[in-house]
């Protein structure tokens, strides 16, 4: 399988093989000499991440069930990566499809060898959400929901940790959950999705007491309610639920994708070097009152 003609590469300054952590902030959050695998990112959050590697200095791979990421973004990622002398790639993957995932991540992890900057990680942010009322929710859907954000995302993650195994030289996993994994969402009837999320806490613990020998960090990323075309379907079926949300917005508004960028990263680098089997929850304090 080859990447989308959409692949960019740019090379024209390149960025070095080797990773050195001196401690000072800017090699802390660095990417630089490294390969970063995201899922989920043709759109949403997921392709905002993508900008967040290029801008640290990594090589970004992204995987979505998309034939196409949104055009916009893409195009500004190009240039991006064009100007730091990284490079972007984006392949048509189904995260539940295990064959489909060990074989673009071996392509990705051999393209990351030829550039001297092999894999050190993924984001696995594919996700799908469903409001429905637990009353009505057949198992059928609830099953769908489970398969992409709990079956996928182990896919995702298993793949990229053997691969990192296999090289030895560890690397940093970042699972997107949510706060929905910690709280119900008043208003927001949506038990799969929630019992996903809570599964990919306890996943990511369950992955780091195992996988922390090999020197691979396992982390969940959860979000609050971001503007995304993921909360704009649900919005669009039920007007008054931004109001509800926006009860509990201590800041005074919603997330968007952009404030996701620096704890990703973090995640990603160094500066995360001694945090395993943590969840980093930024929702805007949506948690912190009742
Ligand atoms: N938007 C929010 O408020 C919010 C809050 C907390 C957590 N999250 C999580 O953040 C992640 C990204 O969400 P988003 O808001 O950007 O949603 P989104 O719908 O915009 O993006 C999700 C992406 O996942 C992809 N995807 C879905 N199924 C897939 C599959 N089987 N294989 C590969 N790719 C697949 C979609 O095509 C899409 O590009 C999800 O895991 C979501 O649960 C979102």
């Amino acid at each position: 399988m080859s990447p989308s003609t959409i692949e960019t590469i740019v090379s024209s300054i390149a960025p070095s093989a080797t990773h050195t952590s001196s401690g000072q902030i800017p090699a802390l959050f660095s990417l630089t000499g490294k390969t970063i695998a995201i899922t989920g990112a043709g759109r949403g959050l997921g392709i905002t991440l993508t900008s967040a590697v290029l801008e640290a200095g990594g090589h970004v791979a992204c995987l979505d069930i998309l034939p196409e990421p949104s055009t916009a973004e893409w195009q500004s990622l190009a240039k991006l990566s064009g100007q730091s002398g990284t490079t972007a790639s984006y392949w048509k993957c189904d995260v539940t499809s295990e064959a489909d995932v060990t074989r673009v991540l071996e392509e990705i992890a051999q393209a990351g060898e030829e550039r001297s900057a092999p894999l050190n990680g993924i984001i696995a942010c594919a996700g799908i959400q469903q409001k429905v009322l637990a009353l009505e929710y057949e198992a059928s859907d609830f099953e769908r929901i489970l398969r992409v954000n709990v079956v996928g995302a182990f896919i995702s993650v298993k793949r990229a940790a053997k691969i990192l195994k296999d090289k030895g030289a560890g690397g940093s996993i970042v699972l997107v959950a949510s706060m929905s994994g910690q709280i119900a969402n008043r208003g927001l009837t949506c038990t799969a999705y929630n019992a996903s999320k809570a599964a990919v806490h306890q996943m990511c613990r369950s992955l780091a007491q195992e996988w922390g020998q090999y020197g691979i960090r396992v982390n969940t990323l959860s979000p609050g309610y971001i503007r995304t075309a993921m909360t704009d379907d649900l919005l669009a079926a039920e007007p008054g639920l931004e109001k509800a949300w926006m009860n509990g917005a201590l800041l005074g508004r919603l997330g968007v994708p952009d404030d996701f960028k620096a704890p990703a990263t973090f995640l990603l680098a160094e500066g995360s070097r001694f945090m395993t089997g943590a969840d980093l929850r930024v929702d805007g304090g949506h948690c912190a009152s009742a």
